[in-house]
């Protein structure tokens, strides 16, 4: 519906308001299939998913052109003055990628007879003069003045640069001189401003103001004489030969004055699209690879946790049911004594681990469940002095650790003990025997 709305406004300025037609100017912020401003010819395309004018694919030999319909009109009383931005983008296809674009002015819309390649669709391989063309090349063919393929120029009616310079720009902020890749698939700004003989030509990365230092400013181009006639056309023209790229026009403003030039509204700008084989080749791998990272990623959470498991792993028993809340779990007594590391002793001194160990295990048996089953004071002394072994236990032996449904007394048995003369260590106890019961 806007879009609708804006055409009929164009219209409108275009065929109705007398008052504008003067004065051209026009602005793209990105294209559209349905604005019939543009006429294109040879492998130029509106891709309309994209709303990107393609001048040329990944194909090889290809001329494609797009340029404004209607000529721009000088009067010959008006000095021939122009300005323009664009932002363009090559997409390089394999190693060596060829050949560039070129933004033209020209005198007719007939190209017939120009050659791809270096000469952009725009000049003869023959060496003889075109028909009155002037360009201003982005050049990405490796030759052998310009090994790299990545220069700016300025031809007039033949592919032999007037003025050239590697790409770069002046920026403002850093106060140098910026090295710009062309084929880098990145969008980038190009102005060309002409006035009283003099071009200018400058490059900038998109979102970045214009450089105030233009790349190019050649100061002896007669427009008027070059393209012969005060009604030009201007637009754009792409090559490839057997090298080739995907090479994109973003967006384009054009004025026949610096001072009524439209600003191009990035936000609007199309995404340059993605290389379709680049994707197509890398994407199966990159998506296996990534599989499997998460694979070995997941695996090894597994394993952290299972093991984590394990190590505070609580055996929880029948009896403690009763007891449950005034439990100390298992984890937290295995961080504080450090995994029950052996440095981690506390109490080491005058007593040695031995006695500490018997202490407690007299402490355990005092304790029974079973009031009948505990030692007597005799006993006690007897294995404090250690002139009675004391009975072997376990955390599972009834009346200990374990409260049996069908507890009995006989289960663990502590020596009967039976007076005997004394012997020879003065203890009044001499033989003992015991019995326990189910216990491990
Ligand atoms: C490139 O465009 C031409 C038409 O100009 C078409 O025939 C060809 O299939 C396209 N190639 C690719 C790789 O998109
Ligand atoms: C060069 O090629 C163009 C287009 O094919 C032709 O018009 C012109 O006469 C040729 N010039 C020479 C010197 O062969
Ligand atoms: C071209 O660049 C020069 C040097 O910066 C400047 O003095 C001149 O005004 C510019 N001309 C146009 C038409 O932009
Ligand atoms: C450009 O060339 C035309 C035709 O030859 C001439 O009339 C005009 O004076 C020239 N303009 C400049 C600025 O030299």
């Amino acid at each position: 519906m806007i879009r609708v709305l804006l055409l009929v406004i164009i219209w409108m300025i275009h065929y109705v308001c007398p008052s504008f037609q003067k004065d051209t100017t026009f602005v793209f912020n990105g294209f559209y299939q349905e604005d019939h401003r543009l006429h294109l010819d040879g492998s130029a395309r509106i891709l309309s998913k994209n709303h990107i004018l393609q001048l040329t694919n990944a194909t090889t030999s290809q001329i494609g052109r797009a340029f404004f319909k209607k000529p721009v009109d000088f009067k010959p009383s008006e000095p021939v003055s122009f300005s323009t931005h664009f932002v363009c983008a090559l997409l390089p296809v394999g190693k060596i990628s060829g050949h560039g674009i070129a933004f033209f002015v020209s005198q007719s819309t007939d190209f017939i007879g120009d050659d791809p390649t270096q000469f952009f669709g725009l000049f003869y391989a023959n060496k003889s003069d075109s028909p009155r063309v002037l360009a201003v090349e982005l050049d990405i063919a490796p030759d052998e003045e310009d090994s790299e393929g990545n220069e700016v120029g300025i031809d007039v009616n033949s592919a032999k640069d007037v003025a050239s310079a590697e790409a770069s720009y002046y920026s403002d902020k850093d106060g140098r001189k910026i090295d710009i890749k062309l084929k880098s698939g990145d969008p980038i700004q190009v102005w060309v401003d002409y006035e009283r003989t003099t071009l200018n030509v400058t490059l900038a990365p998109l979102g970045n103001h214009k450089p105030s230092r233009p790349l190019l400013s050649s100061t002896s181009i007669n427009l008027t004489e070059i393209v012969q006639g005060r009604s030009m056309f201007f637009g754009f023209s792409g090559s490839t030969g057997s090298i080739m790229s995907y090479q994109y026009i973003l967006g384009w403003s054009f004025s026949k004055s610096m001072a009524s030039l439209q600003k191009i509204d990035v936000s609007k700008l199309p995404k340059v699209p993605k290389p379709y084989n680049k994707k197509k080749y890398s994407s199966p791998l990159l998506d296996a690879l990534l599989g499997l990272i998460a694979l070995l990623f997941l695996g090894l959470f597994v394993k952290v946790y299972m093991y984590r498991r394990d190590l505070y792993a609580e055996v929880r028993e029948e009896w403690e049911k009763e007891y449950g809340p005034l439990r100390f779990s298992y984890k937290s007594l295995y961080k504080a004594t450090k995994g029950f590391s052996k440095t981690e002793f506390i109490g080491k001194g005058e007593f040695s681990s031995e006695e500490v160990e018997k202490v407690l295990k007299v402490g355990l048996l005092c304790a029974n469940l079973d009031p009948d089953a505990r030692p007597s004071m005799e006993q006690v002394v007897l294995y404090l002095n250690g002139n009675l072994d004391l009975p072997e236990f376990w955390p599972t032996s009834p009346g200990i650790g374990v409260l049996t449904p069908a507890f009995s007394t006989a289960q663990l048995m502590l020596p009967s003990l039976s007076r005997t003369p004394s012997s020879s260590n003065n203890s009044p106890f001499m033989t003992h025997s015991i019995d326990y019961g189910s216990g491990r």
